[in-house]
């Protein structure tokens, strides 16, 4: 008899399911997806889109997609979501420009989890503001004050940590570059051991950050959010010592980025909280020193691998250092001068973008290029569709810095800091420190690879498999 009633029970709920089905999708019409496929339940494709970067070619999940089902858009699954990956310099148009229009910014659920303000702060509101705000403390006329600083700890760096040496692992030491230098300029930290107590929590923050976000103990998401909440408990510390500071008159308005964030005011007249300032800095300084980090690195590799490149680096930055008194620091003047520098730069953030794309989420049903995206769907622009695509630069593969030469690549299709509204702020920024880095390492080396075809690793940033080994020939005084 209980079986009886079991088998009903079942077959009523069999019922119902099938009856709201047809009711909820009998009247919506054929959605015509862009071509792909979806892989496997949850994971989707997320190990071909992971394991591609791991073994170095990221841009192979794109092509081969591309020239599988379209070369301007395609459907897959990544991370647990359905996604369509917009390619060209069409797709990345489109995307950059319908910012709050058609899609807004996604990140995935382990980069909420890890900064959480970017969902409670007191209001959704307050976070566009705050956006809107942070490129005031990073623009050109901003940074300008920040040259001479740059050039302190660069040479701060490379004496403590290239020179003297035989041989050296370029990766950490770039890595330690940029991060002291973004705990001296966003808040004023500069003692080697206070900056480094500091590095140890940043890294493990990093590698969970795109990670599987179970939070238990031992695994990397766990580790990431324990580190940013030791991060933010010492950030808000030193925000408080600085409000001291400032009304003391020990500290300066225009010492730093948190004295800005802290005596600037958004339209409304209202300053910002320091949890909302903690977490902007948290943010600026993870978002910052890993991304410049790997492209000095690059530059490092391209400049041992290329002498020609070298001989124009090294010509041009020597021409800018004989001009200088001596102990007289960078400034904004020779920055300007460091054209070919920067080209070769930029031809290094062709090669090996340091972020290779960025989500964002649709906001509403639309149509793009006669293809139905779903509401809630997540879209993916990637650096690589356009970087390494022959359509838009010819002999993709070859080191070129002369593409940049002139009015330079066409538009949207050099995106390594993306466009449109959530363009990366921190860009001049990056500018300043890889070439503030480039000026100190061709000055005082030059250099060759201990591992000839040492391989590249993308996860998710590209990094020479064993951090890029170098022996040093120092110039002759
Ligand atoms: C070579 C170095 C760098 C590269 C290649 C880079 C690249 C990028 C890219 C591609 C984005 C995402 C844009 C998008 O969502 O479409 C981004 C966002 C961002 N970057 Fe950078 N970045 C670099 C350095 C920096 C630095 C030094 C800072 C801080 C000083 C910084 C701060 C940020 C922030 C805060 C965002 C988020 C912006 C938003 O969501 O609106 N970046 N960056």
């Amino acid at each position: 008899m209980e079986f009886l009633y079991v088998t009903l029970l079942c077959l009523f709920a069999l019922l119902v399911t099938l009856s709201l089905h047809w009711l909820f999708y009998k009247n919506k019409p054929n959605l015509t997806l862009p071509p792909g496929k979806t892989g496997w339940p949850v994971i989707g494709e997320s190990l071909e889109f992971l394991s591609t970067g791991w073994k170095g070619h990221p841009e192979k999940f794109i092509f081969d997609r591309m020239a599988k089902y379209s070369s301007q858009v395609f459907r897959t699954s990544l991370l647990g979501e359905k996604a369509v990956v917009m390619c060209g310099a069409t797709g990345n148009k489109f995307l950059y420009s319908n910012e709050n229009k058609l899609v807004q910014a996604w990140w995935p659920a382990s980069v909420d989890k890890v900064f959480p303000s970017s969902n409670q702060t007191s209001s959704k509101e307050e976070a566009i503001k705050l956006r809107k705000m942070l490129p005031n403390f990073l623009k050109a006329e901003a940074l300008q004050r920040y040259i001479g600083i740059m050039d302190h700890i660069a040479n701060l760096n490379f004496s403590s940590g290239w020179e003297n040496k035989q041989e050296v692992v370029v990766f950490p030491l770039a890595k330690r570059y940029t991060f002291w230098l973004a705990c001296r300029l966003f808040v004023s930290i500069e003692d080697p051991d206070h900056v480094d107590k500091f590095a140890d929590p940043f890294n493990l923050l990093a590698s969970g950050l795109i990670s599987v976000p179970i939070d238990l103990p031992g695994t990397p998401f766990h580790r990431a959010i324990k580190a940013s909440d030791f991060i933010r408990k010492e950030l808000l510390a030193i925000i408080k010592q600085r409000k001291v500071d400032l009304a003391e008159g020990k500290a300066t308005t225009t010492q730093d980025i948190l004295s800005h964030m802290l005596l600037t005011s958004d339209d409304d007249g209202k300053f910002m909280h320091e949890l909302d300032i903690a977490d902007k800095i948290l943010g600026l300084l993870v978002g910052g020193h890993d991304t410049a980090s790997s492209a000095c690195t690059f530059v490092v590799k391209y400049l041992a691998e290329l002498p020609e490149i070298y001989e124009r680096v090294y010509r041009e930055q020597m021409e800018i250092s004989n001009s200088k008194s001596p102990g007289e620091l960078l400034n904004w003047n020779d920055i300007q001068k460091m054209k070919y520098s920067w080209n070769v730069a930029c031809e290094v953030l062709r090669l090996a973008p340091p972020l290779q794309g960025a989500f964002r989420e649709a906001i509403a049903d639309f149509m793009y290029n006669g293809f139905t995206i779903p509401k809630g769907w997540k879209l993916y622009w990637s650096a690589n569709s356009t970087h390494k695509n022959p359509e838009f630069f010819p002999e993709p593969e070859k080191f070129d810095p002369s593409r940049f030469e002139g009015k330079g690549p066409a538009p949207y299709t050099f995106v390594p800091f993306g466009g449109g509204p959530r363009m990366c702020p921190g860009k001049e920024y990056a500018r300043l420190e890889i070439l503030v880095f480039m000026h100190h390492l061709v000055k005082r080396f030059k250099w060759e690879k201990l591992i000839p075809d040492e391989k590249i690793v993308v996860n998710p940033m590209p990094i020479p498999a064993k951090g890029l080994p170098i022996r040093l020939y120092p110039h002759k005084s």
